[in-house]
């Protein structure tokens, strides 16, 4: 591109200027972000926002955040005792038998030429347990931000009715950072730093000052993409703990998706074409941020593999394509709810199907999902 064609294009909201590469799979680009100060015990984010007290504490103003927070209340659960922490976890084991369910340790790929081809049980094992290392890292993590997030939607959202809900969530986010940190340190064997691209995301969310920015990154995108994710390893995984873990933390998750989805949609309506325009490419950049973290390059290089090679197979997996897309399952409907997909000359729409996710859009939402059911 010439000089005008990238001014232009920069000013125009392009790829460039939202996620730092022109061609959303240029792998390289994604891979050149990686982790830094991984050895480092906390990470500062800067950032001005107003604090708001209402006055206004009359109840009944939302009657569905009402009964959403009253659904929170009954459903607390205490991570110490509801859980049974003395199941035990022979991780060796779990992977062997999870992939037992995926055909295969290399998935009945042919490997020969690639990096993979002299790895044997041993080594499929090994990055098996690293894998798994990995990706409850990165829950962990995630739940933090979470965790963050949402205290400062208890100071920031307008309404009562939303602080009340946002306080229930902060307990839930406390409750999954303190088991997803104690199945690893009791059942798994180490820690992964959180991975570059998650950062980028959980430090943008929070370095906005701008409310409802926070939960659009973190209700409708991080925790939308949480749901999917933990849904599809609680159907994987046949380690009994991990199962009934998940399927505790999906239930709050699932609310939380919900109150995002509550406080949004009203909100929405009020804004002008220009504040929607900046929502979408929030969204839209988040989607990448996400889908890039789950490439996992931090595990690819602690095995000693070359790590660009290696994504470039697993890209070319059966069923990549497939659980990619299903990440995003809940967040298209979501988005489709709030309005996001077609407002404006459907930016998004376009963006989600380049994705790859576009197919989701007219699965039910989340809020309606939570509220079908229950009082
Ligand atoms: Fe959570
Ligand atoms: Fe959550």
């Amino acid at each position: 591109m010439t000089d005008v064609d990238n001014q232009r294009a920069l000013e125009l909201g392009s790829n460039i200027k939202l996620i730092g590469r022109e061609d959303i799979n240029d792998l390289e680009a994604i891979l050149s972000i990686s982790n830094t100060d991984v050895h480092a015990v906390a990470h500062e984010v800067r950032s001005t926002y107003d604090t708001l007290f209402t006055w206004d504490y009359e109840k009944g103003a939302r009657p569905r955040l009402t009964r959403l927070y009253e659904k929170a209340k009954t459903a607390q659960w205490n991570g110490e005792t509801d859980l049974p922490w003395d199941t035990p976890v022979d991780q060796e084991a779990v992977v062997v038998a999870n992939a037992m369910n995926q055909g295969g340790l290399n998935a009945g790929m042919d490997l020969s030429g690639t990096p993979f081809a002299r790895w044997g049980d041993k080594e499929w094992i090994e990055f098996g347990v690293e894998s798994q290392n990995w990706t409850l890292s990165q829950f962990l993590h995630g739940e933090q931000g979470a965790l963050l997030c949402t205290a400062r939607i208890v100071e920031t959202v307008p309404w009562i009715d939303a602080k009340y809900y946002a306080a229930t969530q902060v307990m839930d986010e406390a409750r999954h950072v303190e088991v997803f940190a104690k199945y690893l340190d009791t059942k798994l064997s180490g820690h992964y730093p959180i991975n570059a691209h998650l950062r980028t995301l959980l430090d943008d969310i929070i370095a906005d000052e701008r409310w409802d920015m926070t939960y659009l990154g973190m209700q409708i995108m991080v925790e939308g993409l949480a749901l999917a994710a933990f849904g599809f390893i609680h159907m994987l995984t046949t380690e009994p703990l991990l199962k009934q873990l998940l399927q505790y933390v999906m239930a709050d998750e699932a609310r939380h998706v919900a109150f995002g989805v509550l406080s949004l949609q009203d909100w929405y309506q009020q804004l002008g074409a220009a504040e929607i325009r900046e929502r979408q490419e929030f969204a839209f950049e988040a989607a990448v941020r996400m889908r890039d973290r789950f490439l996992q390059q931090e595990v690819f290089d602690r095995m000693g593999l070359p790590v660009k090679d290696s994504i470039e197979l697993v890209l070319q997996a059966p069923d990549r394509v497939a659980f990619q897309a299903l990440l995003f399952s809940k967040i298209v409907p979501n988005c489709k709810k709030l309005g996001l997909l077609d407002a404006g000359d459907g930016w998004l729409r376009t963006k989600f199907t380049e994705l790859g996710c576009i197919q989701f859009e007219d699965m039910p939402d989340t809020a309606e999902e939570v509220l079908a059911y229950g009082p």
